[in-house]
């Protein structure tokens, strides 16, 4: 591939990989410490009707970024021109985290999930967030060292 073109496209796609984690897990994090304390001040109807309207109204970035994710993580992983000892192995066990965030985060916007296990989910996949920045900042550091 022209080098240009390779160039072009490999910052492109590390800037949608690291918008939409960013936008993913720092979503996760306004939910948990910033809208659930606020609903909580709530009376319970009016409370479960905004928390409702709230996962609903995520569902549709939510599913964009994941696609987004899977995507480019994806395009970053198969595109390396080379990979260093435990590479894959580490890529495994952040990939074991993702599908945690994955399988959670689509239960989040479902009409049926009630508010505490919500809250519950939300901590975990803040969680599992903070230790694949740290996995994917090892990947990194042990592609350049
Ligand atoms: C919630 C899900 C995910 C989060 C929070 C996440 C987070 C990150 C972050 C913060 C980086 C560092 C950005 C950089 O150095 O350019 C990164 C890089 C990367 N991600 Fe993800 N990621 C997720 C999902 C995925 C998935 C599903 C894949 C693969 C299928 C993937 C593959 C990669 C690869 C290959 C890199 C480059 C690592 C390297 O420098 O060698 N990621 N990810």
């Amino acid at each position: 591939m022209d080098p240009t073109l390779n160039a072009v496209l490999a910052v492109s796609i590390r800037w949608i990989h690291i918008a939409s984690v960013v936008t993913l897990i720092g979503g996760f994090i306004y939910a948990r410490f910033v809208l659930a304390p606020a609903l909580a001040t709530l009376a319970a109807p009016e409370r479960q009707a905004l928390a409702k309207r709230t996962a609903e109204n995520f569902r549709p970035i939510l599913y964009t970024v994941l696609v987004a994710i899977l995507g480019s993580g994806l395009y970053n992983y198969l595109s390396k021109a080379s990979y260093p000892p435990h590479y894959h192995m580490w890529m495994g066990i952040k990939f074991l985290f993702v599908l945690h965030i994955f399988a959670v985060s689509i239960l989040y916007t479902l009409p049926s999930a009630d508010e505490a296990k919500r809250n519950r989910w939300l901590t975990g996949m803040i969680v599992s967030g903070l230790v694949i920045f740290a996995i994917a900042g090892y990947l990194r550091w042990m592609s350049l060292s």
